[in-house]
């Protein structure tokens, strides 16, 4: 997508992979800041305080700290060792764990001495894949708010929760994915952002949305209910970071609650995701799925700008006050119309079926 009118991706290989290029998103989206990675442990660092973050992009980030880690070693013991610390950077979103373990399986069967230039090709060609899926799954979901646009005959208003664009993937995103193909097809629409507490990943999404030209509004995360109920809301797509076999989707904190409005007001909640998303081995999300717990000072804190445009940090509360904050929630497949996948649309219950191939492949 374009930053400033200028195409940009979130992540960038440089010097034939000896270094990655992302945009330092804990920056956004006060300043535009682009960091170099040269070291897997920077990788780790990028992707557990979330100057990377969204289930696809840490994926693809966790393939090309493996690259750094090989250019380091290439040999079995410090490979394996940096693999297990990457994979193991952030615990919910199962991307991280696929890339990583893709990357292990094209280059444990090789020579020490082969792994570089393997590693760098698989890493490319991952990142290039998650480009193509989301512009399917744009293709794809565009059709459900036409169709809402054909119904309504005025702007579709579309909630979306968290950042699931472009800046969560490598191009395009998830959930924004549908949004941006509609509108870039005239589809009238507008968004409502939830500003996502505590992390406000609403804020990248509004920051997002503004680039593209999409208009949107950004709401309180306490206020979809109220619009819901009042019938300002055609329309749910959130994004996932890890989905059940049978369909049931960890989001981030708070989807839940717009799930339960949404199916208590006859709303259609649509969950988008690439393939790499669905953890096959695993069904039920409530009990299965790992969900991160950070840090009580997220909580406890709001970060931004003061009026010189400088970063500032308010404190909300005292720092030795209680506060949890797991980072994650799942929703029942029960309250999920469907989900966007780069394959076609389908029920949460249909992902196996569809995705039959994928589940022989992992040998399950
Ligand atoms: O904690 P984050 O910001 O990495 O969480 C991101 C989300 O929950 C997104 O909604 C999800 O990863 C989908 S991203 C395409």
């Amino acid at each position: 997508m374009k930053v400033n009118g200028i195409p940009t991706r979130t992540i960038r290989a440089l010097d034939n992979g000896s270094a990655i290029e992302i945009i330092d998103q804990t920056l956004l989206p006060y300043r535009f800041e682009k960091r170099i990675l040269s070291d897997w442990r920077d990788g780790v660092e990028a992707i557990e305080t979330m100057r990377v973050r969204g289930a696809p992009l840490i994926g693809i980030a966790g393939a090309w700290s493996v690259v750094l880690a090989v250019k380091e070693n290439p040999e079995n013991g410090p490979l394996l060792a940096a693999a297990e610390r990457i994979q193991c950077a952030r615990p919910t979103a199962v991307n991280l764990v696929w890339a990583v373990q893709k990357m292990l399986t094209a280059l444990l069967p090789r020579e020490p001495s082969q792994r570089f230039d393997t590693a760098v090709k698989l890493a490319a060609q991952l990142t290039q894949e998650d480009v193509d899926t989301c512009r399917a799954i744009g293709d794809m979901g565009c059709s459900l708010i036409a169709e809402r646009y054909q119904a309504l005959r005025r702007p579709v208003n579309i909630l979306t929760h968290c950042n699931a664009g472009w800046l969560a993937t490598v191009d395009y995103g998830t959930a924004l994915a549908p949004i941006y193909a509609a509108f870039e097809r005239g589809t009238p629409l507008h968004v409502w952002v939830d500003e996502t507490r505590p992390r406000n990943q609403g804020l990248l999404t509004a920051w997002e949305l503004r680039q593209q030209g999409v208009p949107h509004t950004i709401i309180a995360d306490n206020a979809g209910g109220q619009l819901m109920q009042k019938g300002d809301v055609d329309l749910v797509i959130v994004g996932a970071d890890r989905i059940t076999r049978r369909g049931d989707v960890a989001n981030k904190i708070g989807t839940y609650l717009k799930a339960l409005a949404a199916f208590d007001n006859d709303i259609p909640f649509f969950v988008a995701a690439p393939s790499s998303t669905i953890d096959w081995k695993l069904n039920d999300g409530k009990r299965e799925i790992p969900i991160e717990n950070r840090s009580a000072a997220e909580v406890l804190t709001v970060r931004g700008v003061d009026q010189t445009g400088h970063d500032a940090s308010v404190q909300l509360a005292p720092p030795d006050e209680a506060a949890v904050n797991p980072a994650f929630d799942v929703t029942h497949n029960r309250f999920v119309s469907g989900i966007i996948t780069e394959r076609g649309i389908f029920a949460p219950t249909d992902l196996a079926t569809r995705f039959q191939d994928q589940i022989a492949n992992a040998g399950l």
